[in-house]
């Protein structure tokens, strides 16, 4: 814990992690199916975590010590680029605004936007090239 909870409310300035306002006010949700993140850094260190079903990969890694980088709140951005390892199949299909993202920032098609796309269930490995330095 830092002083002052300084690290938790930057994630939660930052869209990683819902306010503890929201969490407070937040109506009980159906028990959603676990969902594995496995993120591979640039050295290949791996970080795993769990999440709900639906969850998107920049969400779950807000609670990893090494959470993905983001730079916008409409996915315009490509700052929380992935590439996926293994686990494709589990992830949401790609829709126009991440295509187009892509497209516009220079990456390549089969990448996905770590704030866009959502786990659906399963183990999702990725690649993420930036990361939020804490
Ligand atoms: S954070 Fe900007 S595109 Fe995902």
């Amino acid at each position: 814990m830092t002083p002052f909870r300084i690290r938790e409310r930057l994630k939660e300035l930052l869209g990683l992690t819902p306010s503890k306002a929201a969490r407070d006010t937040a109506a009980p949700s159906p028990r959603r199916e676990k969902v594995t993140l496995v993120l591979v850094d640039g050295d290949g260190n791996e970080q795993t975590y769990d999440g709900g079903a639906e969850d998107s990969p920049l969400f779950i890694s807000g609670n990893m010590k090494k959470p993905i980088g983001s730079g916008c709140n409409d996915s315009t951005c490509a700052t929380c680029r992935i590439e996926v390892l293994e686990g494709a199949e589990n992830l949401s299909p790609q829709d126009d605004r991440e295509r187009n993202t892509l497209k516009e920032n220079g990456h390549p098609e089969d990448w996905r936007l770590g704030c866009r796309v959502s786990i659906m269930q399963g183990t999702v490995k990725v690649r993420a090239h930036e990361f939020l330095e804490l």
